[in-house]
């Protein structure tokens, strides 16, 4: 029987996660695979630390070059995290002739295109199925399942940090800051949760999902992005009470010739599936031409959510090679008709607005007077107290505007007398 040799690069959370499980399923999945895959090597900074697995010494080292240079390892796993140096190792990796498994969505979000061009030219594989959704297998159902199929819009829940925040403070009451303590120790949160809670984490996974489903590398600098630590409680309140849960949307679709790319908190009608998605749950939806609407659900983050993920990668990769094939991570079409990419001016929606206000006459018709102005209509309005000389919470819902109209109403409305913070604006999205 052929054995496979893998070093891994990160032994954190999924990592010693991905060695648990190859260890302790190795006889299920040689019986499946018909290959041994073997742990030959494990590299982190930390080698002295305590893990849920317990692996011999000798296996264990703090210098990456160990697993890059080894002839006998066929493919190096990386699961530090961050763009460098990762991104080095692996170009180094791909260049002495190994397949490449990875986790890692910041490094491909930034170096991904460059990175499978080298694979390319390498005849060398990088799968990265734990990237987007951990456990969900989105990225092989994009690339295999549905390559005969054209993408309208791909979009939905894609953080699982920040959705467990959400959730937590809108079904418990619970507060930000305690939520966010409790993603951290379940393991879902990034090293550097604010890439979780500013939607950055949200961004990066919705490139590589562009990527695969439209053929176009977006720079994150082109994507609009919103996280959720302007989402207070007193929203999420009166989302419920509106019929509404409070998600971080990520969306990117076509419209006409342009692609819009974005990710911000969204109001969700009740009824809608993604608004039962809770916890760590992620949900993608994707629109296609032959089979009409999909929605892929599973808990998006967690160590053995995202090992199981790296495990199918590796055993992917251990397929390939025994079959003496070389599948290069896909082949990107792009989507011609995308000509460019649409700016948040242009995009279009209900919203909710929030705005702090001294509770006096004439200050509501001053407001209205300003939306008026710029051509937008009001849905419904509502002052939530009342408090002589205090300020009041107005809420208000807004018939579809553009977002230009609407900046520019409020930035008007934020500098009256009356207006005592900044205006809190969340889109309603029918998706
Ligand atoms: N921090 C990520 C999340 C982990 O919360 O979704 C999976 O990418």
């Amino acid at each position: 029987m052929k054995s496979i040799n893998v070093g891994i690069l990160g032994f954190g959370t999924v990592g010693s996660g991905v060695v648990k499980i190859l260890r302790d399923k190795k006889a299920f999945l040689t019986e499946k695979t018909g290959m041994e895959i073997n742990v030959k090597s494990i590299c982190d900074k930390d080698i002295t630390s305590k893990r849920n697995v317990s692996v011999e010494k000798s296996l264990l080292t703090r210098d990456a070059s160990d697993i890059i240079n080894d002839p006998q390892i066929d493919i190096l796993v990386e699961l530090m995290g961050g763009v460098e140096p990762a991104a080095g190792y692996i170009t180094e990796a791909l260049n002495k002739g190994k397949n490449i498994v990875t986790a890692n969505k910041a490094l491909l979000a930034q170096e991904g295109q460059r990175l499978f061009t080298l694979s390319r030219d390498r005849g060398k594989s990088i799968y990265f199925e734990a990237s987007v959704g951990a456990g969900i297998p989105i990225i092989k159902a994009l690339r295999e399942g549905l390559i005969a199929n054209k993408f309208n819009s791909i979009y939905g829940i894609l953080n699982g940090t920040s959705n467990f925040v959400l959730s937590r403070m809108s079904a418990d009451n619970c507060s930000f800051a305690k939520a966010l303590q409790e993603a951290k120790d379940k393991g879902f949160a990034e090293s550097n949760p604010s890439l979780d809670i500013d939607g950055i984490d949200s961004a990066h996974k919705l490139i590589l999902l562009a990527y695969l489903c439209f053929g176009r590398y977006v720079d994150i600098k082109d994507v609009y992005i919103e996280g959720i630590s302007r989402v207070s409680s007193a929203d999420i309140s009166y989302a419920l009470e509106l019929g509404f849960q409070i998600k971080l949307l990520a969306v990117v679709k076509k419209e006409g010739d342009a692609l819009e790319v974005r990710v911000h908190p969204a109001f969700i009608p009740k009824q809608n599936l993604l608004a039962s998605v809770n916890g760590v749950n992620n949900a993608i939806c994707a629109s296609c031409d032959l089979v009409g609407e999909l929605l892929f659900y599973g808990p998006g983050a967690g160590q053995f959510s995202a090992a199981s993920a790296v495990v199918a990668d590796i055993v992917d990769l251990t397929q390939d090679i025994k079959a003496g094939l070389f599948r290069p991570a896909f082949n990107i079409v792009a989507d011609k008709s995308i000509k460019r990419l649409r700016k948040a001016d242009e995009f279009e929606s209900r919203y909710y607005i929030r705005l702090t206000a001294v509770d006096r006459p004439g200050v509501l018709a001053k407001i209205s007077g300003v939306l008026a102005k710029y051509g937008i209509s009001i849905a419904s309005v509502t002052q939530k107290q009342r408090m002589k000389a205090q300020v009041v919470p107005i809420v208000m819902v807004i018939h579809e505007a553009r977002e230009k109209e609407l900046r520019a109403a409020l930035n008007v409305i934020d500098h009256m007398d009356a207006i005592k913070e900044r205006s809190v604006v969340i889109r309603i999205e029918d998706v």
